[in-house]
């Protein structure tokens, strides 16, 4: 019988999903669909049911549903619990239970840029729900220091109370979004929109960036203007498009139990978003 897969959001013709997750099930040949469903968040409990019903598997959630589905969920993985926001759901014998697998797509982004987890300084840029789960992931990092900075000073300080709630003991602080200390950083992070549009200037003076700073950058549409220049003063700079790629990966591994191949996800999505 059909396995049957696909991602809830609204609008959803956008998404990059089925055409990755596609190509993973290709490869793997294996008798499965991957759909897109366009759920508006009233209709968000009978459409589940009604997937449910229907024997879906296993669903990526995404805007504006992430945080609404909770409720509708029996468990929820520790992660998408201390998050607040669920990306992926698995159904187990009628259970739902829900996971979040951008930290673990994020770990896995920077791991092939070569980094491991270490103490280190760590400048995340933002305070929305994507940089909720990569702040998490670098506060959790025994002995490492994480600057939060956001346009709106009062998100950033309420992200680094939520995570000191969480993590007791973990080093975060606040800075001005204006003075951003750049140059203090081991690690950049950018978890704003600031890049989404071509004519939008880096988050952060990159001539204040250190040479041999790892540069991420969470929007995956382009090459920003801040990976780019980056770059040119000597740092490991990548774009989003590895963290959306890895955390697809760990969603199709948690419906299927084995690792999907990455390959034919990365091309599929290379093939959608322009070069450059
Ligand atoms: P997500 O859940 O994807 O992180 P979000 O909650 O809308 O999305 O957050 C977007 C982030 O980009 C926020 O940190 C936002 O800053 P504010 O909290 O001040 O809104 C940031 N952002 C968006 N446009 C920006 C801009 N022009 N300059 C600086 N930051 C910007």
């Amino acid at each position: 019988m059909t396995r049957l897969f696909g991602v809830i959001g609204h609008p959803i013709g956008h998404s990059l999903s089925p055409a990755m997750h596609r190509a993973a099930l290709a490869a793997m040949r294996l008798d499965a669909r991957y759909d897109p469903y366009d759920v508006p968040p009233e209709f968000l409990p009978p459409m589940l049911e009604a997937l449910m019903l229907a024997g879906v598997e296993g669903l990526n959630v995404t805007v504006p549903l992430k945080e609404a589905v909770r409720p509708l969920l029996d468990r929820l993985d520790p992660p998408a619990a201390a998050i607040g926001a669920v990306n992926t759901i698995v159904a187990r014998r009628r259970r739902l239970i829900g996971f979040n697998t951008d930290g673990v797509g994020f770990r896995q982004a920077l791991r092939e840029l070569g980094w491991r987890p270490r103490p280190a300084t760590a400048l995340v840029l933002g305070a929305g729900g994507a940089a909720r789960a990569v702040a998490w992931e670098l506060a959790r990092v025994r002995g490492s220091r994480v600057i939060l900075a956001n346009r709106t000073g009062a998100r950033a300080r309420r992200l680094a109370s939520w995570l000191t709630r969480r993590l007791p003991g973990a080093d975060v602080v606040v800075s001005p979004w204006r003075r951003a200390p750049a140059e203090a950083a081991d690690l950049i992070v950018n978890a704003t929109s600031v890049g989404m549009r071509p004519s939008d200037p880096p988050p952060v003076e990159p001539r204040r960036v250190r040479p041999g700073t790892l540069v991420y950058d969470l929007v995956y549409h382009r090459t920003t203007a801040l990976v780019r220049e980056t770059r040119r003063r000597g740092c490991i700079a990548a774009d989003g498009r590895s963290m959306l790629l890895y955390q697809g990966a760990e969603s199709l591994r948690l419906w299927l139990g084995v690792r999907p191949p990455v390959a034919p996800m990365r091309r599929a999505l290379e093939g959608l978003l322009p070069r450059g």
